[in-house]
C-alpha cells in the first residue's frame, strides 16, 4: 500500500454585501496566485433562475424544495473558474438580471437550499486550492480555514457601483434580507480581516488582500 499523503489544498474565503468589489478581487487574486475562482453567489442566482423556469413561487420554500428533487445541477471548472448548468442549460446573463435580483435571497434563505449548494462548494475543494467568494464562505462553508476576508464598502458606493455596470440591483434590501435570515446570514466570519475597499482603487484592493492573506499565513 502506498504511504502518499492525498495533496493539501486550501480554500481562501471572501465574504461581504453585495456590490463591495469581492468578485473582482477575488477573480484577480484567483488569477495572481494560480487559483480557481469559485463564484458561490452563481450558485444561489441559478436556483432563482430555475425557479422562475418551472413557474415555481421561490417565497414558497416547499415549494422551492420540491423543485431541488426534480432538477439537476452540475457544477464544473472552465478556464480557472465555476461554472453551473441547471438541467444542462447554462442561465447565461439572466443570473444577472433583475427577476433573478428579485428572487435570489428568497431562494438563499432556504436551509435546504443552502445545504445543497455548500455541499457543491465543498466538493470544490477536491480539484485544487482555490479563493471562493459569498456571504458565508468563512462562516459556514470553510470555517477552519485560516485565510479569510470581509470586503466592504459604504451602501452609496455598492450602489453607484452597480448602477456603473447598468444594473439597477437593489442592494441595500438584499443586503437586509441575506443578514437578517436564520440560515447562515452574511457576517463577519471569525477571524476574518475586514477591508472597507470604499476609497480604494481594485489594484489597493487587491494589494491589501494579498498583504492580510499573508499576515494570516498564506505562503509567499
Ligand atoms: O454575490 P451575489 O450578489 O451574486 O449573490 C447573490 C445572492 O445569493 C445574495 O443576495 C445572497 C446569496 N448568497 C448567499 O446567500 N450565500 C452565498 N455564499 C452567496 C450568495
Amino acid at each position: 500500500m502506498s504511504d502518499c499523503k492525498p495533496t493539501r489544498h486550501f480554500a481562501i474565503a471572501i465574504d461581504g454585501p453585495a456590490a463591495s468589489g469581492k468578485s473582482t478581487v477575488a477573480r484577480r487574486l484567483a488569477e495572481r496566485l494560480g487559483l480557481i475562482m469559485i463564484n458561490t453567489g452563481a450558485m444561489y442566482r441559478a436556483i432563482a433562475w430555475a425557479t422562475i423556469r418551472k413557474g415555481v413561487d421561490a417565497a414558497d420554500p416547499e415549494a422551492v424544495k420540491a423543485m431541488l428533487a426534480e432538477i439537476e445541477l452540475s457544477c464544473g471548472v472552465n478556464n480557472g473558474g465555476s461554472t453551473i448548468l441547471i438541467d444542462g442549460m447554462d442561465p447565461g446573463e439572466a443570473l444577472r438580471q433583475d427577476p433573478v435580483n428579485a428572487r435570489v435571497s428568497k431562494v438563499a434563505a432556504i436551509p435546504e437550499v443552502r445545504e445543497l449548494l455548500v455541499a457543491k462548494q465543498r466538493e470544490y475543494l477536491t480539484l485544487g486550492s482555490l479563493v471562493m467568494e459569498g456571504r458565508d464562505i468563512g462562516s459556514v462553508v470553510f470555517p477552519n480555514t485560516p485565510y479569510k476576508l470581509y470586503i466592504d464598502a459604504s451602501e452609496e458606493v455598492r450602489l453607484a457601483r452597480r448602477s456603473a455596470e447598468g444594473l439597477a440591483d437593489v442592494v441595500s434590501q438584499r443586503d437586509a434580507e441575506d443578514s437578517k435570515r436564520k440560515a447562515s446570514p452574511l457576517m463577519v466570519a471569525e477571524g476574518a480581516t475586514v477591508i472597507d475597499s470604499s476609497e480604494m482603487d481594485i489594484d489597493e484592493v487587491v494589494e491589501t488582500a494579498l498583504d492580510t492573506l499573508r499576515s494570516q499565513g498564506l505562503p509567499a
